[in-house]
């Protein structure tokens, strides 16, 4: 699938910005893609989606990229024989469509130094809670564990280590006391749908940059 979505078809081709094609991770059910999908035909970000990649065929999120017009890749994991391999899988299924920023959007599986070297302050991750606290799966479900009062979302810069790269931006969720995990898991999800198609944009616009290991926004 390669046609290009309604919403694009006036941007000629080789007019985009420099960061402009993204490529977007998904393993589930692309709530987040959906974000960005909105956005970009909002007029809320200026990119375009060159392409979906799930390492889950059965993912949910793969038909709202197609409802899109956007071009979907699965690239199951369980294909390749290690994390180097898939890796350089994924690095060439985006390099082939031309992708310069590459968002995780739920993408369940760490990715290696090979892809992170192939992508260099450019891969972007969401996370539910307020990185530092939480890293890793299940993180709303450690945060009403923990009995914290104000959970969240993080986008960050994505590097070998574990939910631990440089923080874009961060959105608070006071966590309430009658929250289920259900009802949590919801606020803070409302929350990533906004704060990634901003650090997307900002990141596009060349308004972040890595100092010692943080991110600071001109
Ligand atoms: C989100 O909570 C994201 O932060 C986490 O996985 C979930 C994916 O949701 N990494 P969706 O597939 O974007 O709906």
């Amino acid at each position: 699938m390669t046609s290009v979505p309604k919403a694009f078809s006036s941007v000629e081709k080789g007019s985009d910005p420099v960061m402009d094609r993204l490529g977007v991770l998904i393993s589930g059910r692309g709530s987040n893609l959906q974000a960005i999908i909105d956005a970009i035909q909002a007029g809320r970000l200026r990119a375009r989606i060159a392409v979906v990649i799930s390492n889950r065929a059965a993912a949910p999120g793969l038909a709202r990229a197609a409802a899109a017009g956007i071009e979907t890749v699965v690239l199951s994991h369980r294909a390749e024989a290690s994390r180097v391999v898939y890796d350089h899988a994924l690095v060439r299924a985006l390099k082939d469509r031309g992708v310069t920023l590459v968002c995780l959007a739920g993408f369940m599986r760490l990715l290696g130094a090979v892809f992170c070297d192939a992508f260099p302050n450019a891969i972007l991750n969401v996370h539910p809670s307020l990185l530092p606290a939480f890293p890793g799966v299940d993180a709303q479900r450690q945060a009403l564990d923990a009995g914290v009062a104000i959970s969240g979302a993080t986008v960050h810069f994505v590097t070998p280590e574990l939910d631990a790269g440089p923080i874009i931006l961060q959105a608070a969720v006071p966590v309430q006391a009658a929250d289920t995990l259900e009802s949590l898991s919801a606020r803070i999800l409302e929350q990533e749908h906004q704060i990634l198609p901003e650090a997307i944009q900002l990141v596009l616009d060349g308004r972040c940059y890595i100092d010692r290991g943080q991110v600071v926004i001109r």
